[in-house]
């Protein structure tokens, strides 16, 4: 298992969902649940990831600033999360407060596959890939159980 593909995989299901939240209306019962969802697939994400690829990424000097600037961006995720779950789902700041996590969502994940990537790579070997990889994997397995 190759780290940079089960990130992906995973990233493209926050992508998939984020995009039906914004299809959803009200307080519907589709909302609701996609909603849920997302924080599910978020939070057991960020924990996984930074666990098993910032922590790594911040013991080499040349991608330390970045995994830091890349967990910041959790830290912002999680506090729009917060925000969006102490709002009304029915109101329309609830939509204007996720379509500002939508945004950060897609400019997180771009940013990850497209600069963080590439550092990841000229700081880990193929064992360090392999290997974190699986561990990440088996983590979110762990996660996406409780
Ligand atoms: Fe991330
Ligand atoms: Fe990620």
């Amino acid at each position: 298992m190759i780290i940079f593909d089960e990130l992906v995989k995973d990233h493209e299901t926050q992508r998939i969902i984020a995009d039906q939240i914004l299809e959803t209306q009200g307080d519907s019962t589709e909302r609701k649940q996609l909603w849920v969802n997302l924080k599910k697939e978020l939070t057991a994400h960020e924990e996984s990831e930074e666990r098993h690829f910032y922590i790594p990424l911040m013991q080499v000097d040349k991608s330390q600033e970045q995994a830091r600037h890349s967990v910041a961006e959790h830290h912002e995720m999680d506090e729009l999360v917060d925000k969006l779950d102490e709002t009304d789902m029915s109101t329309s700041a609830w939509l204007i407060y996720f379509r500002d996590l939508h945004e950060k969502i897609n400019h997180h994940l771009d940013e990850e596959e497209e600069d963080v990537f590439d550092l990841a790579k000229k700081v880990l070997n193929d064992q360090e890939i392999e290997r974190l990889g699986r561990e990440y994997r088996q983590m979110m397995q762990e996660k996406k159980k409780s």
